[in-house]
C-alpha cells in the first residue's frame, strides 16, 4: 500500500464517530502486520519499523495521538485496536522464530522492533503503552513468547530458546528502565517549561477597597459618643406616621409636616396604617424609650429620606445620627457640654460653637447648633479676599438641630415628665463629612465614582 494512502487513512480518524474508530485502527493494524510479514531482509525490516513505529513518519504514533484525543482514557485504547496495531509485527516475528530452525533470528527481529518502540516512546503516554505491550499478563509480548513459543517448543531446542528468551527479556527490561528515567526527566523539563514562573513579570493588581467616606465618618462619630457612655441602636427605615410624627408631638395637621416632604408607600387598600420612609432618625427616640426605662443614652445612625430635588446640598437620601440622653437630672449644661465635646473632638479644638434659638415640636427649648466656619476660620472672608463662599460671610456654619426633650414626648412613652429630663440632637452626617473633608457636592457620596472613593482610603 502506498504511504500516501496510509497517511490519509490516519488523517480520516479525526472525522470518525467513536463507533467507527475501531474498524479504522484495526484496518491499519492489518496493513502493518501484512508489511511485517512481507519484508524479508533485515534492511527492509528496519525501514518498515521506522515508517510505522519510528519517527519517519511513525504511522503508529500518529494513529495513537489521534485515538487518544478522541478517547483520552487509557483503559479503552486496546479496545480501539491500538494494541493490535502495536503488537502486529511482534506476532509475525514470533511466528517466524517458531518456524525457523534458528530461534535467534526471531529474537533479533523482536529486538529490533522493541528497540524502535521504546526509543520512540518519547512521552509518558507512549511509554506506558509500550511497557504495557511488554508486560501485560494476557496480551503482552513477554507472556505471548513464553506461552505460545517456549512452552510448545520441542525439548531439544527448549534450552537454547530459553537462553535467547532470557537474554531478550533482560535487554527489554533494562531498556524500559533506562527509558523510564529518560521520559521522566524530559516530561519534567517540558512541565517546567510550561509552568515556568517569571518573577519579573508584573503581577495581577487587585485594588484594595476601603470603607465609604460616610461609613468612616459614622464610625468617627460613633467612637466619640462611645467614649462618653453612649451606645448605638438602629431602627427601621420604613416607619409609621405615629413614630415619625405623632409620638414626636407633631399631630396630623401640624404645619411642620409640610416641611418634611415625605415619601409615602403605596399600600394595598385596607392596610392598617400608612407607611413612609422615615424623614429623620428621631422616631428611634420613641422606640428606644418605649423599650427601656431611664437612664437612656443612645445614638442612632441611619439613612433618612426626603422629597428633595438633588443639588449640591440636597439629596433625597442622606444620613443622620440621632442622639438621646434622658435621666433624672440632666440639665441644659449637660446638653451643651456634650455637644461641644463632640464638635471639638470631631473638628478639632480650634472651632468655636454657638447655639441659636430654633423650633422643633419635640424639643423645648430647641436650638440650632453652629460652628465657626471651617473654611475661613470664622472670619467670613476668603483667603483670596472677598467673602467666604462656604459661610457666605457669616463666619458660622449651621451644624444641626437639637434641644431639651419636650415633656409632651414623655407622655407618649410613659415616662414621668416630672421626674426625668433629657436632650436630643440630630445631625446630618453628609454635612459633617462635607465640612470636615471640604467636599462641596453631596451627590458624590451617592454616585460612587471610583475616582472619588479612593481619595479616602
Ligand atoms: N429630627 C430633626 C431633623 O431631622 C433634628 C432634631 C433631632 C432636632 C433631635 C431636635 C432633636 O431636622
Amino acid at each position: 500500500m502506498q504511504d500516501q494512502n496510509i497517511l490519509s487513512r490516519i488523517q480520516q480518524i479525526d472525522g470518525l464517530e467513536t463507533l467507527q474508530l475501531q474498524d479504522a485502527v484495526v484496518k491499519l493494524a492489518e496493513l502493518a502486520t501484512a508489511e511485517a510479514r512481507a519484508h524479508t531482509t533485515p534492511q527492509e525490516q528496519r525501514l518498515f519499523l521506522q515508517r510505522w513505529y519510528g519517527n519517519d513518519p511513525g504511522y503508529f504514533w500518529l494513529t495513537f495521538s489521534k485515538v487518544r484525543s478522541k478517547a483520552p482514557r487509557e483503559s479503552v485504547w486496546s479496545k480501539f485496536g491500538l494494541l493490535q496495531m502495536l503488537k502486529g509485527p511482534a506476532n509475525e516475528y514470533i511466528q517466524w522464530g517458531m518456524l525457523s530452525q534458528e530461534p535467534k533470528e526471531g529474537f533479533d527481529l523482536l529486538r529490533e522492533y522493541f528497540d524502535t518502540l521504546v526509543t520512540n516512546a518519547t512521552d509518558e503516554h507512549r511509554y506506558l503503552l509500550v511497557r504495557f505491550l511488554w508486560e501485560s499478563r494476557n496480551e503482552g509480548i513477554k507472556s505471548t513468547i513464553s506461552e505460545n513459543w517456549l512452552k510448545k517448543a520441542s525439548p531439544d531446542i527448549k534450552r537454547v530458546l530459553g537462553q535467547n528468551f532470557n537474554e531478550f527479556s533482560r535487554h527489554a527490561e533494562h531498556l524500559l528502565k533506562v527509558w523510564k528515567a529518560q521520559v521522566e526527566t524530559s516530561s519534567e523539563k517540558s512541565a517546567l517549561a510550561h509552568e515556568h514562573v517569571d518573577l519579573s513579570l508584573p503581577g495581577v493588581q487587585r485594588r484594595i477597597g476601603s470603607h465609604h467616606l460616610i461609613r468612616q465618618v459614622l464610625q468617627e462619630i460613633e467612637d466619640i459618643f462611645f467614649s462618653i457612655g453612649f451606645s448605638v441602636v438602629e431602627g427601621p427605615e420604613i416607619e409609621t406616621p405615629y413614630y415619625n410624627f405623632e409620638a414626636l408631638n407633631i399631630p396630623e395637621f401640624h404645619p411642620v409636616r409640610d416641611d418634611m416632604d415625605t415619601f409615602y408607600l403605596d399600600l394595598p387598600k385596607g392596610a392598617p396604617t400608612p407607611l413612609l420612609l422615615r424623614t429623620h432618625t428621631s422616631p428611634m427616640q420613641i422606640r428606644t424609650m418605649e423599650k427601656q426605662k431611664p437612664p437612656v443614652r443612645v445614638i442612632v445612625p441611619g439613612k433618612v429620606y426626603r422629597r428633595d430635588n438633588p443639588d449640591a446640598t440636597h439629596s433625597f437620601i442622606f444620613h443622620q445620627v440621632e442622639g438621646l440622653a434622658v435621666d433624672s437630672d440632666i440639665t441644659f449644661c449637660d446638653f451643651t457640654g456634650t455637644i461641644e465635646y463632640f464638635v471639638k473632638q470631631f473638628f478639632g479644638p480650634g472651632v468655636k460653637t454657638r447655639f441659636r434659638p430654633s423650633y422643633f415640636p419635640f424639643t423645648e427649648p430647641s436650638v440650632e447648633f453652629d460652628v465657626s466656619c471651617i473654611f475661613c476660620g470664622g472670619s467670613g472672608s476668603a483667603a483670596s479676599g472677598g467673602t467666604c463662599s462656604k459661610c457666605k460671610g457669616a463666619g458660622w456654619i449651621e451644624l444641626f438641630g437639637a434641644g431639651m426633650v419636650d415633656p409632651a414626648v414623655y407622655g407618649f412613652v410613659n415616662y414621668d415628665a416630672k421626674k426625668v429630663s433629657g436632650f436630643a440632637f440630630g445631625m446630618g452626617v453628609d454635612r459633617l463629612a462635607m465640612l470636615k473633608y471640604q467636599i462641596d457636592d453631596i451627590q458624590v457620596f451617592f454616585q460612587n465614582d471610583v475616582r472619588f472613593l479612593p481619595q479616602f482610603p
